[in-house]
């Protein structure tokens, strides 16, 4: 058997700091992989803005990300993921994977009654890229989305564990919490940070998918299949990128990483 290994780093791409929670979850995973971490700062939020623009933004970082000689991108954004993921795979020379198909597949197969709920950013949901993809999945499944856009403002404070953060998540959730889902996808890479509140919120009996456990474990199945891994012993590097100041990205990076170093971050144009 002839072993092929490709030791070119593998591209995770988020609007701002938040997809720093996806690039946790591969770099943990894959320790020989090397990594650069696009965080597109100059123009967070991708939440708000519209399908068009996300779009655009998106095939302009996997232009860059290309240049950069990536061997994969991940979309570690669920808003890019839903509104740009597909002209990107039409745009781009190397695989990319995005974060919705591998959560909707964890919440599928986790849910024991199929009454599924998302929460994500307002552009997320208006796109109803999850409920497509759910439904596509099996369509008996019953989901109800909420937008929860006070929760990464909240997050990127690092009020993860405030009172006024507890608060805005009840109010947030309610509707969900009418609903009796069994399972929610947590559609926005802030939210895995909020897991707490959440569970709190909605009840212990409650499947929470975090898009970052998912997407890590939707790239096992890639390496070695359409992107080589690293070879064996590879000392890899971790590159940290950002569009705009880099100096909060920083601050708060260390929130997110928890024991990954962010050993500099490097302001780039696209
Ligand atoms: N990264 C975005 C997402 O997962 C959240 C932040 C933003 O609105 O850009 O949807």
């Amino acid at each position: 058997m002839v072993e092929r290994y490709d030791s070119r780093p593998i591209g995770v791409f988020d609007s701002g700091v938040g997809g720093l929670t996806v690039f946790k979850a591969i770099a943990r995973r894959f320790p020989a992989e090397s990594l650069v971490y696009l965080g597109d700062t100059a123009r967070v939020p991708y939440g708000s803005k519209s399908a068009r623009t996300v779009e655009r933004y998106t095939l302009q970082v996997g232009a860059f990300l290309l240049r950069r000689g990536v061997k994969g991108v991940v979309v570690a954004c669920n808003t890019a993921s839903a509104l740009g993921l597909d002209a990107l795979r039409a745009h781009c020379a190397v695989p990319s994977l995005g974060v919705i198909e591998p959560g909707c597949r964890m919440a599928l197969e986790s849910s024991p009654g199929g009454r599924i709920g998302v929460i994500g950013t307002r552009s997320t949901i208006a796109s109803r890229a999850y409920p497509s993809a759910l439904m596509r999945a099996n369509p008996r499944v019953h989901v109800v989305c909420a937008p929860c856009p006070l929760f990464g403002p909240l997050v990127e404070e690092g009020w993860t564990r405030h009172p006024a953060t507890r608060l805005v998540v009840s109010e947030t959730l309610a509707p969900l919490r009418r609903e009796s889902m069994d399972t929610l996808i947590l559609g926005c890479t802030h939210y895995p940070l909020l897991k707490e509140i959440i569970q709190e919120v909605m009840g212990p009996e409650i499947r929470l998918i975090d898009s970052a456990a998912a997407v890590a474990r939707e790239l096992d199945r890639h390496l070695g299949h359409d992107i080589l891994p690293a070879p064996p012993g590879h000392a890899r590097t971790l590159d940290f990128l950002v569009t705009d100041v880099a100096d909060r990205f920083q601050d708060v990076a260390r929130l997110f990483l928890e024991e990954i170093p962010v050993v500099q971050v490097s302001v780039v144009d696209l």
